[in-house]
């Protein structure tokens, strides 16, 4: 049906997002919000789900609030056209959280491949906080109260999103058809599902210093871009190169078009040729960083612009951010009546109830 499509997805604040967050899904998010076909989208910092890993740590997810809400911005997200909220002031979240968590086993939950990476990444296996562990609960909440049909998300969310269909399938078939079922949408191609960091590893993270962000200046960008990891067998220029595993190639694969041949680097016609040329021999790696850096460049410069206009009125964000989450709520709210109605837990408006009660304790 045309138009019935609610979009939501969200970020935990734990850091500025960096081209891989930008690829995944900021990119195709602004593409959603300008085509107009669906009937709400929203999109949210995922602050109190970033605590459940961060408990040493809460000052980080505060700054980090700002941050993100700056890069959405800045990314073109268009609080005119989409909802952008904070987690944690949808209190309707967690009374949701607290029903969904009867509907999911221990062992379902620890059976989540993404949730067993990151307990042995932040070495919890010997003590996970409870909040982590059931994260993925929390995350079916987010998305259940908002009726989400899309989530646009990267790989790595799959799990999630599966575990949120479970849940709501669960809750619809025994309380009757109440909550919708999600789907994921993943990002157009491989390259952009799994962004590597510039140091050729699986993930960019802050932890391993990997990352472009979208918010660092043109000259911190080109620094990475010309240290970034290529092929260590073309040592020499004549050298046959290898483009799998070749992060400057796999970031090409994610940014570059072929009007970017046109405008920056007129001997190819297209990406292809280009890897064809790289693939034979005869072709440095310097040249194919510079063509890099020129398309990362032209893609983040109006970025950066519109996050430094953003950044003047601070006060203006936070107001913004404020009203969003009123907006949330009203939405979470009247998803949670239903809930609670479908529940039969809404004692003080059941009517129905409370005649069968008088009928039972009149002794008839
Ligand atoms: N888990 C997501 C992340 O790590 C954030 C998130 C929380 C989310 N709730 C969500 C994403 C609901 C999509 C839908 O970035």
């Amino acid at each position: 049906m045309a138009n019935e499509k609610i979009i939501l997805t969200g970020d935990r604040p734990t850091g500025r997002l960096h081209i891989g967050h930008f690829v995944g899904s900021l990119r195709r998010r602004v593409e959603l919000q300008n085509e107009g076909d669906y009937k709400k989208m929203f999109v949210f910092i995922a602050d109190a789900q970033a605590l459940t890993d961060n408990i040493d740590n809460p000052e980080k997810v505060r700054q980090n609030v700002i941050e993100v809400a700056l890069d959405y911005l800045a990314c073109g997200l268009d609080p005119e056209k989409v909802t952008l909220f904070i987690q944690s002031q949808i209190p309707e979240l967690c009374e949701l959280s607290f029903y969904f968590m009867d509907l999911v086993s221990v062992s379902r939950l620890q059976r989540n491949p993404t949730v067993k990476t990151e307990i042995a990444m932040r070495g919890f296996e010997s003590s996970i906080p409870v909040g982590f562990f059931t994260y993925p609960v929390s995350q079916a909440a987010d998305i259940a109260a908002f009726r989400a049909t899309t989530v646009p998300a990267g790989e790595d969310q799959r799990p999630m999103i599966e575990q949120a269909t479970e849940i709501v399938r669960r809750f619809n078939h025994i309380y009757g058809e109440t909550l919708v079922e999600p789907q994921i949408m993943l990002p157009e191609n491989a390259a952009c599902l799994r962004l590597p960091g510039t140091d050729g590893k699986a993930k960019m993270s802050k932890s391993l210093g990997n990352c472009i962000y979208l918010s660092e200046t043109a000259d911190e960008m080109r620094k990475k871009v010309m240290s970034m990891y290529t092929d260590p067998l073309h040592v020499n220029v004549s050298d046959p190169g290898h483009v799998e595993g070749n992060a400057v190639f796999t970031y090409l694969d994610a940014f570059c078009t072929d009007e970017h041949f046109d405008r920056y680097w007129k001997d190819y016609a297209n990406l292809n040729e280009l890897k064809e040329h790289y693939t034979r021999g005869g072709l440095g790696d310097v040249k194919c960083k510079r063509f890099l850096e020129s398309i990362l460049n032209e893609t983040l410069e109006p970025i950066r612009q519109r996050r430094l206009e953003f950044q003047k009125d601070i006060p203006a964000i936070y107001d913004m951010l404020k009203r969003g989450c009123e907006d949330a709520r009203e939405v979470a709210a009247a998803t949670l009546d239903d809930v609670r109605r479908a529940m039969k837990i809404n004692y003080f408006d059941d009517a129905e109830l409370i005649a069968e009660q008088v009928k039972r304790f009149s002794g008839q």
